[in-house]
């Protein structure tokens, strides 16, 4: 598989990768995957991204068809976990290539592959017109449900495949139940599947394997996942990789920018959060919940007015000298606080509505508390409570739905409006999906 050749973008000589040794995995799954879907699924670092895009070379070049689709999960994540090792596998083969960014094109032997993030607002009307040859998607799992299936139908070219991959999620992901083991397509030959294990790539480090295990059997659910790769469901707590002594912080890191976020019940709890964004083009995005104010209509027997909230948003606004290149982050479902915010005149921040999507949104907060990107201030105790004690709601799983129970959840969705909300506003807001848990 390996060649020396050509090809037409500019050579540096660490821009090699370095071909170790194919598992046996990857090399059924690069020989074998001749179905309209090829899902390769299982453990974490078990090779799965590698035998993809070695495969998906293979068949571009083969392939009759000019165009092509490479997706992930954000525009970044893709560029580093697919595009960068795809360009260094085709710098060591005889294949030409070009890769312009702006466009998201990467050409191989003069095919067009269109590349995208997923999770980016466009995506979907951006694949309703096409027609593809091919699609390579990284991180399958994680994408929202109206691309991948806008982008199914897109396949539609003579020949056309699909080449996925995957961490396992819930048994009850609908990418699990329609696809992945959907016994009719897998009967009938239309998707098959390959499980990739940690003990099938033998390009790790042996002891980086041991100590992944060791240090991950505290979560069952992790470990079942990422370690056996097995679809199970994520009982009990919700961020269940929140260690207090790691994810709080006591002195206020450098800032690029800061937001205020809400979340907002008439008759039970309002909580407002300061959230501070360090941005790092090369890392991706750290967020700091600065400061936290609850109100609890119950536990106090007086419901809060929409004066008395824009009161504390003002009061916040001031304390953090924020203007109107901050923003303020409102739920969808907060219409009269959001006309009561702008008819005061006070409010100089910006007023954005944030439209929450649950999963996607939990997916993109458990993986920063794990990779200790979202760290709390000493001081917010509830949200400091409620980041341990946020849970899946057992009943809803077994109906097939993942969803969080609605205890303990005031915090976590006010969060999500500091973290996501600048996430799907703004196109200057950089976020990496973690590559690796940082332990
Ligand atoms: N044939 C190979 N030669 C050299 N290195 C390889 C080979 N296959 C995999 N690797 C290396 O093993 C590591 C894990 O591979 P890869 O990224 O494909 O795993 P993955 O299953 O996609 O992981 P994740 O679930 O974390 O995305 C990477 O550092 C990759 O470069
Ligand atoms: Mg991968």
């Amino acid at each position: 598989m390996k060649r020396a050749g050509k090809n037409t973008s500019k050579r540096k000589s660490n821009d090699y990768f370095r071909f170790g040794k194919w598992g046996e995995t990857s090399l059924d799954f690069i020989f074998c995957s001749d179905a309209w879907i090829n899902v390769a699924e299982g453990s974490v670092r078990s090779g799965k991204t590698i035998a993809c895009n070695q495969r998906f070379v293979e068949f571009v070049q083969k392939s009759d068809s000019d165009e092509f689709l490479i997706s992930g999960k954000t525009s970044q994540s893709l560029r580093r976990n697919v595009i960068k090792p795809l360009m260094k596998m085709m710098n060591t083969d005889d294949v030409s290539y070009d890769y312009r960014k702006h466009d998201g094109e990467l050409e191989i032997e003069g095919k067009i592959c269109y590349t995208m993030g997923f999770n980016d607002e466009k995506a979907v009307d951006v694949i309703a017109g096409m027609t593809v040859g091919g699609w390579l998607a990284d991180e399958i799992a994680r994408c929202p449900r109206s691309a991948v299936e806008m982008a199914i139908s897109r396949c539609s070219d003579i020949g056309a495949k699909m080449f996925w991959n995957t961490n396992p999620d819930s048994p009850y992901h609908y990418l699990y139940e329609n696809y992945i083991n959907n016994h009719d397509l897998l009967k009938s030959g239309t998707l098959k599947r390959w499980k990739f294990l940690l003990d099938d790539n033998p390009n790790l480090d042996p002891q980086y394997v041991i100590e992944l295990k060791r240090v991950n059997q505290k979560s069952e659910v992790f470990y079942k996942r990422n370690i056996l790769g097995e679809w199970v469901i994520a009982e009990g707590a919700i961020y269940d990789k929140f260690i207090e002594s790691e994810n709080t912080f006591n002195l206020h890191p450098h800032l690029h920018d800061i937001n205020i976020c809400c979340d907002y019940g008439v008759s039970t709890v309002t909580t407002f959060g300061v959230m501070g964004i360090h941005k790092d083009p090369l890392e991706g995005n750290s967020y700091y919940l600065l400061t936290e104010t609850y109100y609890d209509a119950e536990e106090t027997g007086v419901t809060q007015s929409d004066s008395e909230r824009v009161d504390t948003i003002v009061t916040l606004q001031d304390d953090y000298k924020l203007t109107n290149k901050n923003t303020l982050y409102l739920p969808h479902d907060a219409a009269s606080l959001k006309s009561a915010c702008e008819k005061d005149k006070r409010i100089k921040m910006r007023i954005e509505t944030y439209t929450p999507n649950t999963y996607e949104d939990i997916n993109t907060i458990q993986d920063l508390i794990a990779n200790r990107k979202f760290k709390i201030h000493n001081s917010c105790t509830h949200s400091i409570t409620q980041a341990q004690t946020y849970c899946w709601d057992k009943k809803s799983q077994q109906r097939g739905e993942d969803k969080p129970l609605k205890i303990n959840d005031h915090c976590p969705d006010m969060w999500r409006g500091g973290i996501c909300g600048p996430m799907k506003t703004s196109k200057k807001s950089i976020y990496h999906a973690p590559r690796r848990i940082q332990l």
